[in-house]
């Protein structure tokens, strides 16, 4: 039996076909979700404001008259048995027979009794998916499992936008169990995680995941040249003259057929000699030489893709972990050289369906900076606009919504957001985030870490969640200042007492 919790009054603006107002007999949160009995049939709302109320103080003449006198009215009063708890709600919908009606068009009495929402209908409602969908935690204020649907959710792709510290690689880790323990049976994908901070490694070495990772670091990474097409190579090294982008296509080209023999592989220094050996401008030439030498300084070409992408399986992740690459450009181009590379297998169904995630997302497909630097941004787009159509889903998540480029953004039609306080990154979540209304944009800046609203594509409508705890072992990224300080001062004393020594 469902307890009662409130009573819908009549105000001045109340009930009306979208707003009610109830007295509360029990607390409730602001946010939750309570239905009640209409003709139509259950509806169903959302809890926007909570109040308290009483009649003792509702005259601001005798309240002031009375501090004035020095006269404290509950002593004279039965104030507190006066106080009442009042809440506001929107009315979402209503259920009829089984079909939703999403805007009811009568008010209800009022009189009517309130009830907490009823699990199995608010499951519906939000478009929850308790029977396959991934658990990231609950519906906050309710006893509900927030699952949702693998389609839902990844198919038109995601974003995890929160401020610094909020819990998005958390969260994300979250997500990557989920899929790591899904079963084959129920249709699962591949993940290949770009880490730059190595924040997913960690899952490498845990017990329970640890057989269904696969982490390379940035120093193990490695493009085959067999593999690097004309385009690509113009990309990431641009600033060439057409000319001379001419010479080098023939160039490839050739080595292309002549190693279309053997296994097609080959390394720089190949290429190098066939530059040597071309018929073109010394000029030209001293170009391209300078090319393959930022290329031979870069450590990262060689004969063949490591990881290769028959790393990418069902249930499976493959993290690029970049954590030990100092040079910016070397992170863009691995980026941009995997995402191409998925996307196409993908295209030819060489690869299942999978999740490209993507951490520091506005680092890798940033708003305004020039292409030659943001060299990952334009694959990233690419998977953005025409991914859903292959099942190659994105996966982006960033701390700066402002810096991440518009068209990436406006392509992930799942938004979860955690805490966020930066007026601009609001604003930029109100104009990009469907459903995301002044109310909503409120909430997000008072959410704790683990707290986080989830909206568009994934949900029926927008719903706060607490996310669950983590199953595998988090490991630690980074020290603090004052660990890293106390550290070197310790290493910094010792060395002097080995120099004394040596004295
Ligand atoms: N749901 C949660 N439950 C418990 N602890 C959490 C949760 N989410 C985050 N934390 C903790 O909060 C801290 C910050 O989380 P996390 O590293 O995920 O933040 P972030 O948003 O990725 O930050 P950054 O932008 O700096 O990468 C971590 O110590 C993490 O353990
Ligand atoms: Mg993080």
């Amino acid at each position: 039996m469902v307890e009662k919790i409130g009573t819908i009054i009549s105000t001045e603006n109340s009930p009306t076909s979208q707003d009610i107002s109830f007295v509360l007999e029990k607390p409730v949160n602001k946010e939750q979700f309570i239905e009640y009995d209409t003709q139509q049939g259950k509806a169903i709302a959302r809890v926007s404001k909570v109040r308290k109320s009483n009649i003792f103080y509702h005259n601001p003449e005798s309240v002031s008259e009375s501090v004035k006198n020095n006269v404290k009215l509950e002593d004279h009063f039965p104030t507190s048995e006066r106080e009442q708890l009042i809440g506001e709600g929107k009315i979402l919908g209503i259920y009829g027979d089984n079909n939703l009606i999403k805007r009811p068009s009568f008010p209800p009495s009022p009189g009517t009794d309130i009830y907490p929402a009823d699990k199995e209908r608010l499951s519906k409602f939000l478009g929850l998916d308790h029977e396959k969908g991934l658990n990231i935690g609950t519906v906050q204020f309710q006893d509900l499992e927030a699952n949702i649907n693998l389609t839902k959710l990844f198919q038109k792709h995601m974003a995890l936008l929160a401020q610094s510290g909020a819990g998005k690689s958390y969260l994300a880790s979250v997500i990557i169990e989920e899929i790591l323990d899904r079963e084959k049976e129920d249709g699962n994908i591949g993940i290949v995680a770009v880490d730059p901070h190595g924040e997913y490694a960690g899952f490498g070495r845990d017990k329970d995941y640890g057989g269904k990772v696969e982490v390379f670091k940035g120093r193990d990474i490695q493009i085959g040249l067999k593999n690097l097409t004309p385009g690509k190579l113009f990309q990431y090294f641009p600033n060439v003259s057409a000319p001379q982008k001419r010479k080098m296509r023939k160039i490839l080209n050739e080595i292309r057929s002549e190693m279309l023999k053997g296994n097609g592989a080959y390394d720089l220094e190949h290429l190098e000699r066939k530059v040597e050996e071309a018929e073109m401008p010394q000029k030209t030439k001293e170009i391209w030489k300078t090319r393959i030498g930022q290329m031979k300084s870069m450590d990262l070409f060689g004969l063949y893709d490591q990881p290769s992408l028959d790393k990418v399986e069902q249930g499976k992740m493959v993290v690029l972990d970049l954590s030990d690459i100092i040079y910016d450009k070397k992170k863009q181009i691995i980026t941009a050289y995997f995402g191409d590379r998925l996307f196409k297998e993908r295209m030819n169904s060489n690869i299942p369906p999978f999740l490209f995630l993507v951490e520091e997302a506005h680092n890798f497909a940033p708003e305004n900076k020039p292409s030659d630097i943001a060299i990952a941004r334009s694959v990233i787009k690419k998977i953005a606009r025409e991914g859903r159509k292959f099942h190659a889903s994105l996966g982006l998540i960033s701390q700066r919504p402002v810096g991440l480029s518009t068209t990436a953004l406006s392509q992930c039609n799942t938004h979860i957001i955690l805490r966020i306080t930066n007026p601009n990154d609001l604003e930029r979540i109100k104009k990009s985030s469907e459903g995301v209304t002044s109310d909503v944009i409120n909430s997000i800046s008072g959410l704790r870490v683990g707290e986080g609203i989830v909206v568009g594509e994934a949900v029926d409508y927008p719903t706060f969640i607490s996310v669950r705890e983590r199953k595998s072992e988090e490991f630690e990224t980074g020290k603090n200042l004052e660990e890293a300080a106390k550290e070197y001062l310790e290493e910094e004393i010792e060395e002097k007492n080995e120099i004394d020594a040596f004295m």
